[in-house]
């Protein structure tokens, strides 16, 4: 498909986007005690950008000092020296061509109550994941399930990252509701026993990411962009579909698509991975029951692997091969063979060698 539309632009609000490729969120645990990231980690996203990539996407970042952070050394983005320091990236990142987008998340009951300071677990139901934490080899924490307070409270997380962020003069934040972390573990049964009107039904399910983006709508003007991740994984109890059905999911993606959002980001563990049984993929399902912009994610690798996700979505993300390769988005272009990189090869990104 050498003439799809993968280098064509693509206008998601008031942004024309160059072409249909983004630097997927990368976690990089770079920001010991000031939370802000270190500079090479800061200059590889820029790198990302001048290599051709549309979108650029920040790790993701830890909404409080309390209870969010689930890996040592994230980033924050709510004193001024964090705002400060981002400032020159999101300048950088666009004086290449493309937009910046800050991903903000709470880890929930995934967690790790030693890196955060109020030493919290917290998640819609006392219910624990089932494997241990691989990074301290110890069982996850039984949470506290979340009281009316602690959901307020929270939410202020979400609003003020999401101010940080705009302060910083991204062009857009995402709201993590993705991986089993604290939104995801709303929405899906798998974790949320409530039986308050944040638990049961798929809508009251729904009510905690609603809220989360009513919130932060409010602080992001409406000419930047407001998006969300989802998916039916996450990086713990890893083979657990959190959605029960294609019903359920499609019911959820519906609710999202009345919220004030501008696209929908779907994370995928293969992007043509066939879902709940159906001889659909999670894009095609998704697609079905939304108008909105679909971002699509998980082992797209090359040039052949992105034309076909983009049969079904708007905008290709890219994680490990992005992570990995710094010209990936030139030799795309160039049709270069390239390799499909395994989980393993991506811890590189946690370490303290610089990334080209
Ligand atoms: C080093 C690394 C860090 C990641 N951190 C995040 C993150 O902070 N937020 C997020 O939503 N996904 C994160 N992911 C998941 C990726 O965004 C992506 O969904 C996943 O790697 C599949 O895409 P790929 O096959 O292109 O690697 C991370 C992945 C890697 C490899």
């Amino acid at each position: 498909m050498k003439n799809g539309i993968l280098f064509s632009p693509f206008k998601i609000n008031g942004f024309n986007l160059k072409n249909r490729i983004g630097v997927a969120p990368m976690t990089r645990m770079s920001s010991p005690g000031d939370s802000i990231p270190r500079q090479d980690v800061l200059d590889f996203l820029v790198r990302r950008a001048q290599n051709g990539a549309a979108i650029i996407y920040t790790e993701a970042i830890v909404t409080d000092y309390e209870s969010a952070q689930g890996y040592p050394k994230q980033a924050r983005l709510v004193t001024q020296r964090q705002i400060d320091a981002w400032k020159p990236v999101v300048k950088a990142i666009q004086q290449e061509g493309a937009i910046a987008i800050m991903q903000m998340f709470h880890c929930g009951r995934m967690a790790w109550p030693e890196v955060n300071p109020a030493g919290r677990v917290i998640a819609p139901s006392a219910v624990t994941l089932k494997q241990d934490n691989p990074m301290t080899g110890s069982p996850y924490p039984l949470p506290d399930a979340m009281t009316q307070f602690d959901i307020d409270h929270v939410i202020k997380g979400f609003v003020e990252t999401a101010r940080g962020a705009v302060e910083a003069g991204f062009d857009g934040i995402e709201i993590h509701g993705a991986h089993g972390y604290l939104i995801n573990s709303f929405l899906s049964s798998y974790s949320n026993r409530r039986t308050d009107s944040y638990g049961g039904s798929v809508g009251n399910r729904f009510r905690f990411a609603h809220e989360v983006i009513a919130a932060v709508r409010k602080v992001v003007p409406r000419e930047r962009l407001l998006l969300f991740r989802i998916s039916n994984w996450g990086v713990a109890d890893m083979k657990v579909s959190l959605f029960e059905s294609k019903a359920e999911w499609q019911q959820t993606i519906k609710l999202l698509s009345d919220e004030p959002i501008d696209a929908i980001s779907v994370s995928t563990y293969g992007y043509s991975d066939k879902a709940f049984g159906t001889d659909q993929t999670m894009a095609q399902l998704t697609r079905e029951v939304t108008d909105l912009p679909i971002m699509i994610c998980g082992k797209i690798s090359d040039r052949a692997s992105a034309d076909d996700a983009l049969k079904d979505a708007d905008i290709v993300l890219s994680a490990k091969s992005i992570l990995l390769n710094p010209n990936w988005v030139e030799d795309i272009r160039a049709g270069k063979d390239l390799p499909l990189y395994e989980s393993k090869a991506a811890g590189v990104a946690y370490t303290d060698t610089p990334l080209p």
